[in-house]
């Protein structure tokens, strides 16, 4: 498919006004995403485990409007709250997405939206958010072309989601999603996220993610500052080829359930999403000294008691800590005595593998 493909045919009817809500989730990477191209395409493709808790649930109430005007027409409020300082962020998306949904400037919206966890606790919001936010439109283009398939709609969510956050394409499916183009996974895009199409282990149903909350301030960079440094990144290239062969050795391991070798890809993608912000210029560090002090408990750990428990991180300082169902009972229990200590007032995160988002 090209982009072209999501340029809707003239629409069939149009609702004088409606109301639509959504609840996306948010994904971490096993892969990373890191370095992109013009229009959101990615520089390498990456997997991720889509989450459970962590969400945002979104609603949007649509009204046509009598005479439409040059600019969007949308109201926003957070937790309940009218939100001015996000409305830019949403003004961009809307203007990326224009093309694809010719509609939008013939509405008044009013976006109310909130999240799962905590306000600021360093959790990026931007997957879900952006994620709930393309289907609610989904959902208000699917009343005009009402014979459009899910499958349809759940692609073109996750294009539109990708052109809000690169990530977000990630968080419309569950569990298991991959995106961008790579030459073994057939069907793989750079434009939109698909569910993994290969077998995955049982080993991996229900993983567990405890997200340690280390730092919950904002973060000295952005990811949209952090992707641009890979342009002209020394590392770049073997990065970027790295990523493709992680996903190579990655469908094998999916197959056959190999705890130990997921661990070492998944540690080695984290360690490398944060060695290639240390090595850009200008360089900078999201780890605090509490995520190392984390890093080195969890390897104690998994040495002394042959636990399959890892880490992952987004780019901040904050742990993923991942682990089968089955050794739920001893990690948490590792967790709590250990690693609490460690995060900003002991706060974490219980999630989840999910199943992608629902409509309410
Ligand atoms: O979606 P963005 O532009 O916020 O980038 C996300 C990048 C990482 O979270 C660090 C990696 C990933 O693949 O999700």
């Amino acid at each position: 498919m090209t982009d072209q493909d999501f340029i809707p045919t003239e629409y069939e009817q149009e609702n004088i006004k409606g109301k639509t809500t959504w609840k996306a989730p948010s994904n971490i990477a096993l892969v990373k995403y890191w370095g992109k191209k013009a229009n959101q395409i990615p520089a390498n493709p990456s997997i991720s485990f889509t989450l459970d808790t962590c969400a945002t649930t979104t609603s949007m109430s649509y009204k046509k409007l009598d005479n439409p005007k040059s600019d969007f027409s949308f109201e926003l409020f957070f937790e309940g709250r009218q939100k001015e300082s996000f409305k830019p962020k949403v003004n961009t998306f809307f203007e990326r997405i224009e093309t694809y949904l010719p509609f939008l400037k013939s509405y008044h919206f009013k976006i109310e939206t909130s999240n799962s966890f905590p306000h600021s606790s360093g959790i990026a919001s931007s997957a879900s958010g952006m994620s709930a936010l393309a289907l609610c439109l989904m959902d208000i283009e699917r009343g005009f072309h009402p014979e459009m398939t899910d499958s349809f709609f759940r692609r073109k969510a996750s294009f539109l989601a990708r052109l809000g956050s690169g990530s977000a394409c990630r968080s419309i499916e569950g569990a298991l999603i991959q995106w961008g183009h790579h030459e073994d996974i057939q069907g793989s895009s750079d434009l939109y996220g698909i569910k993994y199409p290969f077998k995955a282990h049982e080993v991996f149903e229900n993983y567990q993610d405890t997200i340690l909350l280390v730092d919950k301030g904002t973060k000295q960079v952005s990811s949209t500052v952090g992707h641009d440094l890979m342009f002209g990144h020394p590392f770049a290239k073997p990065r970027f080829t790295q990523a493709h062969e992680n996903l190579s050795e990655l469908k094998v391991i999916f197959e056959e359930g190999n705890l130990d070798r997921f661990i070492k890809i998944v540690e080695s993608e984290a360690l490398t999403l944060h060695a290639m912000m240390m090595t850009s210029h200008p360089y900078f560090i999201l780890m605090k000294p509490n995520t190392l002090k984390i890093l080195n408990k969890i390897w104690a750990f998994r040495e002394r008691s042959k636990s399959h428990v890892c880490f992952t991180l987004d780019a901040g300082a904050n742990v993923h800590v991942l682990y089968p169902e089955s050794e739920k009972e001893k990690v948490s229990e590792f967790i709590e005595e250990e690693l609490l200590q460690h995060c900003e007032n002991g706060q974490y995160i219980q999630d989840r593998l999910g199943l992608g988002a629902i409509k309410y």
